[in-house]
């Protein structure tokens, strides 16, 4: 089968080498791709937000199977897109329908699904430009920490927590009337704050049956001990300790069988992959948020688990036929270090050379913000690469990966040193 990965992350670089590994894949490409992803097909310098090319793309290369990485093209509505034209409806693509992907693609949405199928999220109420003044008494009424979401995609930075009510304020203002998040928080949802510890919790559908893949846990701030500003997400490892049997029966009774049954009481059309962001508190677990993707870089931890053959699982999906798969988890641990230019998610200078790529071992080394620049590679982007080792225990696996980056370099190199050790403390 030939088969087309859009996206060109650390996420694409894991989903694209276990897709070459499976004998039901004969030729795979990726769009646009990167330095990593050569490695594992052809990369083909196309944006996933542009539909038409990909389709001049799937009809030339008679691509079988489309599989989407990121949540932009979703929320465009790339699978109704092939789902409503005769020459592409034939084609199995894995990710969600747009009312799908609103999901993630709006916040408000998603809160309003959530207490429709009775799924236990924080209290909340949205508010649109319109209605400042309400929010702003909405906010008095409430206590600290004030909890406020641009209702559209932001890049993960549409979330503000705060604890005093003038900056809440002044943060609401602004996000409504000045358009802080442009069009993203022309409606801004404000929440109760919910205490407790986030893990990531990832579920494939093919819309009618589900699986549950492993869970991970990503570390997002930039700094040491979950200090400065957001990220895309420094690191994640797999499994999770504090995440034990009872609690993802938790999660599957009260929020994954739900949101299964609702979008098909909705008649929304799903199959791909959901990622449930949430909070578990005392072992009880309440949904933060919904994405309808796979998370980066929690994908470079959790793909590697998974011992299926991906393009036979994602075949199940397309064929609504997931109920004949047995899912089949490596019990090791995966570390994950994401490698990152200095100064992100500031301002960062790239281009730098990066030494030591084939001298680790043991070690799956994805890409993320890399290019090729005269036959060498050099940093793209902020996160720059994603180091997964596998291994029986978490701490060997977080040695294995940490002796990896010792062994990569680059100018102006950064990464936690940290990723796990919350974990490892409680385990102990
Ligand atoms: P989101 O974009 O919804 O994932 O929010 C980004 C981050 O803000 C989450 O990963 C949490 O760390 C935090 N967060 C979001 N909502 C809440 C909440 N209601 N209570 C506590 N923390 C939250
Ligand atoms: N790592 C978080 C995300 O992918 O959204």
């Amino acid at each position: 089968m030939r088969i087309l990965l859009l996206g060109s992350g650390g996420r694409e670089h894991a989903f694209a080498s276990a897709i070459k590994k499976s004998n039901l894949c004969s030729q795979l490409f990726i769009a646009p791709g990167n330095p990593g992803t050569s490695k594992c097909g052809i990369n083909i310098n196309i944006l996933p937000n542009d539909f038409s090319a990909i389709k001049e793309l799937v009809l030339k290369e008679q691509i079988a199977m489309v599989v989407v990485g990121p949540e932009d093209p979703l929320v465009n509505g790339i699978v109704d897109f092939f789902m409503d034209d005769v020459q592409l409806k034939t084609v199995a693509i894995i990710g969600p329908s747009a009312a799908g992907a609103r999901l993630e693609g709006s916040k408000a949405f998603s809160k309003e699904f959530m207490i429709r199928h009775g799924i236990p999220t924080a209290a909340y109420q949205s508010f649109t430009v319109k209605e400042l003044e309400e929010g702003t008494k909405f906010l008095e009424s409430i206590h600290a920490p004030y909890v406020l979401k641009a209702d559209g995609l932001a890049a993960g930075k549409g979330v503000i927590i705060s604890s005093n009510l003038a900056h809440a304020k002044e943060e609401l203002k602004s996000m409504l009337t000045d358009q802080k998040f442009g069009k993203a928080s022309e409606t801004v949802v404000i929440e109760e704050f919910l205490n407790g510890i986030e893990v990531s919790m990832f579920v494939l559908t093919d819309g009618e049956n589900y699986k549950i893949l492993p869970e991970a846990k990503d570390y997002k701030r930039i700094g040491n001990g979950d200090t400065g500003l957001n990220t895309g997400g420094m690191g994640a490892i797999s499994p999770v300790p504090f995440v034990d049997a009872e609690f993802i029966k938790k999660v599957e009774e009260q929020i994954i069988i739900p949101t299964i049954e609702g979008l098909k009481k909705e008649n929304i059309v799903y199959k791909g992959f959901i990622f449930l962001g949430l909070m578990n508190d005392n072992g009880n677990p309440s949904m933060i948020e919904y994405n309808c993707r796979m998370g980066d870089p929690e994908t470079e931890a959790v793909i590697p688990r998974i011992k299926n053959d991906l393009v036979e699982l994602l075949q199940a999906v397309a064929d609504e036929k997931l109920d004949t798969i047995t899912l089949k988890i490596d019990p090791r641990s995966a570390a994950t270090i994401v490698m990152v230019s200095g100064g992100y998610p500031g301002n960062f200078d790239k281009g730098f050379p990066i030494t030591g790529l084939d001298k680790t071992l043991n070690t799956y080394i994805f890409h993320s913000g890399t290019a090729f620049i005269e036959g060498s590679i050099v940093t793209n982007g902020g996160r720059v690469l994603a180091l997964t080792s596998l291994a029986d225990t978490l701490e060997e696996a977080l040695a294995q990966s940490y002796a990896a980056a010792k062994i990569i370099h680059y100018d102006y190199e950064y990464y936690r040193i940290d990723i796990g050790q919350d974990l490892l403390n409680f385990l102990l």
